[in-house]
């Protein structure tokens, strides 16, 4: 069984949310745009999602760790499922110019609008399917705060197609440890699914065979 990282929890922490704000402010029909994954989930009011995911370097501090935690080569292979923009494949591009990058994604605006040094390298895709590699095509599979958008009959062959085409892999998740966190991620998720603890989580792991590491984030 993998390891629990902690990574991306700086990052996420640093954002402030307003939950009950969101809650009460027309959210079924928020959830409803933003699972569309369109312009507006990505670009448009934050009600419906990121409001603006303009690129400001965040990603480069998570890049520098995982390059670091799995001692990925200057040649190293990196797929992302669940790329969104590209922004993190981007940065590994950047810290490692010999690497070669692989991403894909359920929205086609996400991908349409990344960046374009790397865009070539992005294809439209389901995390929920099987995934046309080979088995540890890549040194490092890296799934950031995608997989909780997919239902629980989902996971199953997405997790599990992590597992094959990945030496390493890294899978970040949102979770909720108490009674409070499952309020706030309730108010906040629209896109998301699958809510579970981190025991679940970990349970869940393992009945798909997945030895990769992991991490989840929480609203506290
Ligand atoms: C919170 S965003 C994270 C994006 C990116 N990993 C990042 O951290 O910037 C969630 C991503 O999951 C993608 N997504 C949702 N459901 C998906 C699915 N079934 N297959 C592939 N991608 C999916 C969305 O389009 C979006 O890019």
């Amino acid at each position: 069984m993998g390891r629990l990282l902690n990574i991306v929890t700086p990052l996420h922490k640093k954002t402030k949310r307003d939950y009950v704000g969101r809650m009460t402010d027309n959210k079924i029909e928020c959830m409803q745009v933003a699972k569309k994954y369109g312009q507006e989930y990505w670009d448009g009011d934050r009600r419906y999602g990121y409001g603006g995911y303009k690129y400001d370097g965040r990603w480069e501090a998570v890049a520098r760790k995982l390059i670091e935690t799995y001692r990925l080569p200057d040649d190293a292979k990196i797929l992302d499922v669940g790329c969104g923009k590209g922004f993190l494949l981007y940065e590994f591009k950047k810290l490692l110019p010999n690497c070669s990058i692989t991403g894909f994604d359920i929205s086609e605006y996400g991908l349409k609008n990344a960046k374009e040094d790397i865009k070539e390298h992005l294809f439209p895709y389901k995390a929920q399917d099987v995934y046309p590699f080979g088995n540890n095509t890549f040194d490092l599979v890296i799934s950031i705060t995608t997989l909780h958008n997919l239902h629980l009959f989902e996971l199953k062959t997405a997790v599990k197609e992590i597992e094959r085409v990945g030496k390493n892999k890294y899978i970040v998740v949102e979770g909720y440890r108490n009674e409070d966190e499952l309020f706030n991620l309730e108010c906040w998720a629209l896109t998301c699914e699958s809510f579970f603890k981190p025991q679940e989580w970990i349970w869940l792991f393992n009945e798909f065979s997945y030895t990769g590491d992991y991490e989840f984030i929480y609203f506290e």
